[in-house]
């Protein structure tokens, strides 16, 4: 589960995980990239007008005195010289949140109020040029209009000593600039009786008004020696109506504001178009000067008065050129701002550049950071991954080996139960055929039926000892096999189950022996487990062991480790190395098993010795014998108490002792019965040997029998003798029913004769492979013995019947008939070769089945067999009826004499052809031909 997850966590992508991480970095690094927005300067300035030279100039001077300040900003609002729309543009500046108001008021009394409003919220408030009606502000800055009009007035009075009278063209009435020059003017004139204030104008600051006035009010004008108008814009509008009035006598002219320019203040003077202009600075640039010291908290005057003079014909060259020269620094300075700017922008964009760059620089370390990171986390879940897999792999194998293993236990357990089958099968067949035998010829022959009820009674108690060792292994598989170990001594017991064994060994001829090292060995034992282990040890000596072989039985004291040792030793046919491995693994049926019968006694032994707390070992080698070593621990320290008994000991069971004895009791002679009415041949294998015996003797009163136990003896036997049928178990000690069916049925020699199978494996599947092998016949045990009888008969019948089949129209042209079924291809194939043969050397009188033997590849003896099985004729009489035939054919082409014929048939003397000739065909052979010659 936890592999899952974290599997899952490493296969997100990387960005989208990490996505908020590079959000806020970027975030972070524009931020950084960003002048400080918290340290700017907001000013807001509320102009009042701003489409005359004089206001353009004030805001030129700002933005000048502005490019000092980076900090600060400007937000400039014109109210197009509307109090209404003035008062509009100071709240909306406030509500953007300026930190300071700068204010030319239109007109003072209207826009007051929210400049105390304003004042009053806490924004400090610098007022310029135009002043409010009241003192609530921070600063002001402006020239003295007052004195301007003072001095206006004196310099007027200067000029007209002989008195005269003057025009006043004003500015709005409500603005302080129009009412403090005409108090300054008319306190001026007050002081000169001569002159008198001829009237005054409303101009309203504005050229285009100023001309509409004076041509409005021109009688008036004309009237006046001298105006003064209160700006210079005022001032040209009232000569140009004079001037278009072609009016000869001009008053002097005076104007305010004195701006360099061309057809401004200045100009107006050296062009003598005006008398004077006032000098009339307009305080842009110290109003943001002023604004961010109070900002920065520097000290600063709250009265800010700029400084006037009169600029008139004696100092306007003068004046004109420092103007010009400062213009042009002016412009220089511009153009050097401007040039800063650029570079600035430059600067910025680098900088910004500089700023991409250091973030895309920082991100890639960041990303390779992370990427190296994820890789390390890959890499580590990789291995983890890894070794996960190669967990699974190793489970997978072992879930598959232990597959493999209860599948080979299976297969183990299905043999075994196969094999119990079959060890099953043959004691009940022979005590089928045996209660058969008793039942057909009833009491008639007492020995007869003696040797039937003891072959039942052996084959009974054959089944009961199956039957109880089945039973010992269920009881030992449910844990139901309990030890009950009481005091005696294992000398005693021993040599009674030796002696058990005796009478078989002398009849045997085996050298058996019991070697007893102690007098006495005293232990705790339970005697009908050991009684069971030691008489199955035994019979397994015996079982395998030849007629006049040795067995040895020893016993003694193994005082090193105080136990009784007890070794079972032969001399016998031994086990291979494998079934050594596997010889106590009750389903392990490995190589046939040949010693080692079902599995089922030695594994039973060796469970019922571990259950005594013992234990026994195997050493064999095949051919030189097997040897089993039973250790068992001496005192009682060993049993628990429930496995102690302490009743007296019985007298152990004598069962196992008679079922053994009685076991090899039939040791009849194994006779070969010579020359029996039938004439057939017949070789039996089987390797139990009442059965075998038992086969033999029923099957001698028809035939000549050959018996033998096992396969690779069959097989010599079967070669050797040829005989017309095989009756052969299937699992037999070496080779196998099977092993031996395919091998006779491929060997030229033996593949004409007939084979029945007899086995316990009665499946269809086993049944089909038994006569895959060629087999003729199957028989599953238990078998009755006449159908047995009957089965050998029909199948040397139907030979009978090949053989008539095959003999009849045996002509040299076609010497044998198409082949039939019934016949293998190896026995079609022989017999085209050894007709062949024949008739290849026919004329040779000296021919001998020796060399047609030879060519096809058999003994003189199998070939005899073979061809007279296949064509029921003897090779000899084959040869002469093949060379009758032939000599028949001759004679009726007519083109050789009888004695030629003779000769070229390979017969050493004509008369002797005409002797076998006439017995074969009941004519000589001239009788024949001339039979032949009179019918053509
Ligand atoms: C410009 C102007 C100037 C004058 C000043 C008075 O608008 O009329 O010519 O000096 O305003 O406020």
């Amino acid at each position: 589960m936890d592999t899952h997850i974290k599997l899952y966590k490493h296969q997100q992508p990387f960005l989208s995980v990490y996505s908020p991480f590079f959000i806020l970095l970027f975030t972070l690094l524009c931020i950084s990239c960003q002048p400080n927005q918290q340290d700017a300067i907001l000013i807001g300035f509320s102009q009042c007008v701003d489409d005359d030279d004089w206001r353009q100039t004030m805001y030129f001077e700002m933005q000048k005195e502005l490019a000092f300040y980076p900090e600060a900003r400007l937000i400039y609002k014109n109210a197009d010289a509307s109090n209404a729309q003035q008062i509009e543009d100071i709240k909306s500046l406030r509500d953007e949140g300026v930190d300071i108001l700068i204010v030319s008021p239109n007109e003072a009394q209207p826009i007051t109020p929210i400049v105390e409003e304003v004042y009053a919220s806490g924004i400090p408030v610098i007022v310029v040029d135009r002043k409010i009606a009241s003192d609530k502000y921070t600063a002001y800055v402006g020239g003295d209009n007052y004195e301007i009009g003072n001095i206006a007035g004196a310099y007027a009075a200067s000029l007209l000593p002989e008195g005269g009278k003057i025009l006043e063209i004003s500015g709005l009435p409500g603005s302080t600039p129009a009412q403090e020059r005409h108090r300054g003017f008319t306190d001026a004139l007050s002081r000169f009786n001569t002159l008198s204030l001829l009237d005054s104008i409303n101009g309203q600051w504005e050229e285009h008004i100023a001309r509409q006035e004076t041509r409005r009010q021109l009688s008036r004008v004309k009237e006046a020696d001298l105006i003064f108008a209160f700006n210079d814009m005022m001032a040209r509008a009232t000569h140009e109506v004079l001037d278009s009035a072609k009016v000869h006598s001009k008053p002097i002219l005076f104007g305010i504001d004195g701006l360099f320019g061309p057809s401004l203040g200045i100009d107006m003077v050296s062009q003598g178009i005006l008398d004077a202009t006032f000098l009339y600075p307009t305080g842009g640039d110290k109003a943001i000067e002023l604004a961010v010291n109070i900002l920065k908290g520097k000290p600063f005057d709250k009265e800010n008065i700029l400084q006037t003079t009169v600029i008139d014909q004696s100092n306007v060259k003068i004046i004109k050129s420092q103007a010009e020269k400062i213009y042009d620094q002016q412009q220089d300075i511009v153009n050097q701002q401007r040039a800063i700017e650029e570079q600035l922008a430059v600067y910025q964009n680098q900088r910004t550049l500089l700023y991409v760059l250091i973030s895309s620089l920082a991100a890639a370390i960041i990303l390779g950071a992370f990427a190296l990171y994820a890789l390390r986390e890959k890499l580590e879940t990789n291995r983890e991954l890894k070794s996960k897999n190669e967990e699974i792999l190793k489970q997978q194998q072992q879930i598959m080996q232990l597959a493999q293993e209860s599948e080979e236990a299976n297969q183990a357990k299905f043999r075994f139960f196969t094999d119990i089958s079959h060890e099953f099968r043959t004691p009940i067949t022979l005590i089928l055929t045996s209660i058969e035998d008793i039942l057909e010829s009833g009491s008639s022959h007492k020995q007869a039926l003696q040797r039937d009820i003891l072959l039942i009674k052996r084959n009974a108690a054959r089944l009961l000892r199956l039957v109880s060792q089945l039973l010992d292994f269920r009881r030992i598989e449910h844990g139901k096999m309990e030890v009950k170990a009481s005091p005696g001594d294992l000398i005693p017991f021993i040599r009674e189950i030796f002696s058990a064994f005796e009478a078989t060994a002398s009849k045997r001829k085996i050298d058996y022996q019991l070697l007893c090292l102690e007098s006495e060995l005293p232990m705790w034992f339970d005697d009908s487990m050991l009684d069971k282990v030691f008489f199955n040890l035994l019979s397994n000596a015996f079982k395998f062991t030849p007629n006049g072989g040795k067995i040895t039985l020893m016993v003694e004291k193994d005082k090193s480790t105080q136990k009784a040792r007890v070794l079972i030793k032969d001399n016998g046919q031994g086990m291979s190395k494998n079934q050594m491995a596997h010889a106590f693994e009750r389903f392990y049926q490995g190589e046939q098993n040949s010693s080692m019968g079902t599995g089922l006694g030695l594994s039973l032994s060796h469970e019922l010795i571990h259950l005594h707390h013992g234990s026994i070992k195997v050493d064999s080698e095949p051919a030189k014998g097997t040897s089993f070593e039973v250790k068992l621990p001496l005192g009682d320290t060993h049993f628990k108490e429930s496995e102690r008994c302490h009743s007296s000991r019985n007298e152990h069971s004598t069962v196992l002792k008679t079922i053994y004895e009685d076991e090899d009791a039939f040791e009849e002679e194994e006779s070969v019965s010579v020359g029996s009415p039938s004439g057939f041949s017949i070789l039996v294998i089987e390797d139990n040997t009442d059965l075998r015996k038992f086969l033999l003797t029923k099957l001698q009163q028809h035939y000549q029998v050959w018996g033998t136990e096992d396969g690779d003896s069959g097989l010599v036997l079967a070669q050797k003798e040829v005989p017309d049928l095989i009756i052969s178990d299937i699992m037999m000690p070496g080779t196998s029913g099977l092993q031996l069916a395919r091998q006779l049925k491929s060997d030229l020699r033996t593949s004409h004769i007939p084979i029945i199978l007899l086995t316990a494996r009665d499946t269809t599947e086993q049944q089909v492979e038994g006569l895959q092998t060629g087999a003729d016949a199957y028989i599953v045990k238990p078998f009755h013995t006449r159908y047995l009888l009957a089965r050998v008969q029909q199948l040397l019948q139907s030979r009978n019947a090949l053989q008539a089949h095959y003999k009849s129209g045996a002509t040299e042209s076609a010497p044998f008939p198409p082949p039939v079924d019934g016949i293998s291809t190896i026995d079609q194939e022989f017999l085209d070769a050894f007709r062949s043969e024949v008739l290849q050397k026919l004329g040779d009188s000296e021919l001998h089945v020796n060399d047609i033997a030879k060519a096809v590849g058999l003994s003189r003896v199998q070939l005899y067999r073979k061809v007279k099985a296949l064509l029921e004729v003897s090779v000899n009489d084959y040869i002469r009826q093949l060379r009758l035939e032939k000599a028949r054919a001759l004679l009726c082409q007519q083109e050789l004499s009888i004695a030629e014929v003779a000769y070229a048939v390979g017969f050493s003397s004509p008369a002797y052809f005409s002797t076998v000739f006439k017995n074969e065909y009941q004519q000589s052979p001239s009788e024949f031909v001339r039979d032949t010659t009179s019918a053509s």
